[in-house]
């Protein structure tokens, strides 16, 4: 078994805000990233796919081809707008890396057999900055 990874970028902007509490409490929880006129971020996407190469092409998947799929299906979604308001995925949701990376894993998990038939989703990971990062398997 083999791991293949792709990284992309994008920046955006977003806040934490849970509309369901006072300014002041959402404040008290998160802190200046409740700031109300937003802030943004450099993000590092790592895209993870696992599998056997295909014998034809030695390639679990063609990374060239999983990155037109990233940027298709997902940066060009992201890159330069705010996560709370322009992206469709993240409706009603917090603007979190976590509820983001789940999001980008059911576009992504479902788009994938598109590209390859010997590679499987295997981790979503996100920089939010260069130290904190979250990553998702799908469970
Ligand atoms: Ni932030």
């Amino acid at each position: 078994m083999l791991h293949i990874s792709r990284k992309e970028h994008f920046n955006a902007a977003h806040k934490l805000y849970n509309p369901q509490w006072s300014k002041e409490k959402n404040v008290e929880v998160f802190g200046p990233c409740a700031n109300e006129n937003w802030h943004g971020h450099n993000f590092d996407l790592i895209v993870t796919v696992k599998g056997k190469p295909d014998p034809d092409t030695g390639f679990v998947v063609d990374l060239k081809k999983l990155s037109t799929l990233i940027r298709a299906e997902v940066i060009e979604k992201l890159d330069h707008k705010n996560l709370n308001t322009d992206v469709d995925f993240m409706h009603g949701k917090l603007a979190s890396c976590e509820n983001l990376v789940v999001e980008i894993w059911k576009i992504l998990d479902a788009k994938l057999p598109g590209i390859t038939s010997f590679g499987k989703l295997h981790c979503i990971r996100l920089y939010e900055t260069p130290r904190n990062y979250v990553e998702y398997f799908g469970e």
